[in-house]
């Protein structure tokens, strides 16, 4: 039985995770500390915490104190780290608030696990699991290969340049202090419970009040997609079989530019209006009650400042070694996608509102300039 501490446990994939971990193992202990900034959200964890699967804490990764007090009250062996500032284009308007939670916030929660687990009663057995994206190699021409777990750091957004300062941290901290640490480095994660400021949550919401969905620069910059619960998986199996001081790269392997991706989730919303008459009543402003295509909503925008043009990543790694295969394939995944947003429009009501209306209007606004 494991007791784990979930950091950033109320946001999109730390969220999923815990419903994943729940499920798949339902006697362990989960623990979330959350700091709820407008990217967390209690809605999307509120039926496991109502139903004793988990404990919630609100509060910060950087407070070492609180982070103390959990790992030795609680007896943690786990720590997943999800907590993170997440959003490119929010990293371009405010780089320190991404270096106080991505690099001094990771740094902190090392040295409280660093410190509790030194300690002669710790639990036996320990792993610091830090969540990390593939934006820490910057960007693939054309041609070449997927980023390998020996692809050099070329971090080109204050987001990722933060989230690879925090990799560097917690291999040093392996190196230097034998803290038993895990990373793995994933791409682009879509499903339920994504926060409306990421690309397919945006055109989704947007679709469906008739909002323009915008496309920054030609729109044929490339993501590897890939569907959130595969990435619990991966993580799973990285925490049950990886030895310490692995990295692990964790990726989808389509190669669709934005702007297909967009009009495959256009065809999707279509498609459901077609298939349920009742939609049209529901969001009278989408352009599919108005009778119209909602690609005719997609319009190309300035483009993000130092846009990554092309990821890809090669999973060869750990599917060899741990025998992982992303099983949710692009269209699948989109269309359950766009069917849980539209099955759960009070969540996304709930979450998408003040602040983010502002922020949205404000960006949208820069953007057409
Ligand atoms: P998110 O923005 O949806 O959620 C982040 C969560 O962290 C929120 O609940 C927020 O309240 C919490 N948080 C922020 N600062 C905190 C702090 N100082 N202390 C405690 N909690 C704090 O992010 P996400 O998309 O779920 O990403 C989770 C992790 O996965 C991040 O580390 C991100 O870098 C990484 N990642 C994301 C993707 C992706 O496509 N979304 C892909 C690869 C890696
Ligand atoms: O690759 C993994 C990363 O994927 C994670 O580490 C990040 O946390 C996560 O946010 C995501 O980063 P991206 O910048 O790729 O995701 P985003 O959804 O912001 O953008 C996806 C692509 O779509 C990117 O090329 C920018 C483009 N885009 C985005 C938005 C919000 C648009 O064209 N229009 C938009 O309105």
């Amino acid at each position: 039985m494991k007791r784990l501490l979930v950091t950033g446990g109320a946001g999109f994939i730390g969220a999923n995770f815990c419903h994943y971990w729940a499920t798949t193992h339902a006697s362990d202990r989960l623990v979330v500390l959350d700091a709820l900034t407008y990217a967390g959200h209690l809605a999307s964890i509120a039926t496991l915490e109502a139903g004793g699967a988990l404990r919630f804490v609100h509060g910060d990764i950087g407070d070492g104190a609180l982070v103390t007090t959990l790992l030795e009250e609680e007896r943690i062996d786990t720590i997943v780290n999800f907590a993170a500032e997440s959003h490119v284009d929010r990293s371009i308007e405010d780089p320190a608030s991404f270096l106080k939670t991505n690099v001094l916030g990771c740094q902190a929660l090392l040295e409280a696990a660093r410190v509790a687990w030194q300690k002669p009663d710790a639990p036996s057995s320990r792993r610091f699991h830090h969540v990390s994206t593939d934006e820490v190699y910057g960007s693939l021409s054309p041609a070449e290969a997927g980023f390998t777990e020996r692809t050099p750091y070329a971090p080109n957004s204050p987001y990722a340049a933060s989230k690879a300062a925090a990799d560097h941290l917690v291999r040093a901290y392996s190196s230097t202090y034998g803290l038993p640490s895990t990373i793995s480095n994933c791409s682009n994660n879509y499903g339920p419970y994504q926060f409306p400021e990421k690309l397919l949550p945006l055109c989704i919401l947007n679709m469906l009040e008739g909002r323009v969905l915008p496309i920054y620069g030609d729109g044929l910059q490339i993501r590897d997609w890939l569907h959130v619960s595969d990435h619990c998986r991966a993580i799973d199996l990285i925490l049950q079989d990886s030895a310490p001081g692995e990295t692990w790269n964790v990726g989808g392997s389509t190669q669709d530019p934005n702007i297909a991706v967009v009009g495959m989730l256009c065809d999707l919303v279509d498609a459901a209006f077609t298939a349920q008459p009742g939609l049209a009543m529901r969001f009278p402003g989408s352009a599919a009650a108005r009778g119209k295509a909602s690609r005719s909503l997609m319009q190309h925008v300035r483009d993000r400042p130092g846009h990554d043009r092309r990821y890809a990543v090669d999973s060869g790694k750990i599917r060899q070694r741990l025998k992982f295969v992303a099983a949710t394939d692009l269209a699948a995944g989109l269309a359950q996608t766009v069917r849980w947003y539209l099955d759960n429009e009070s969540w996304w009501r709930s979450v998408a509102s003040g602040e983010y209306r502002q922020w949205y209007a404000r960006q949208y606004a820069a953007a057409r300039k």
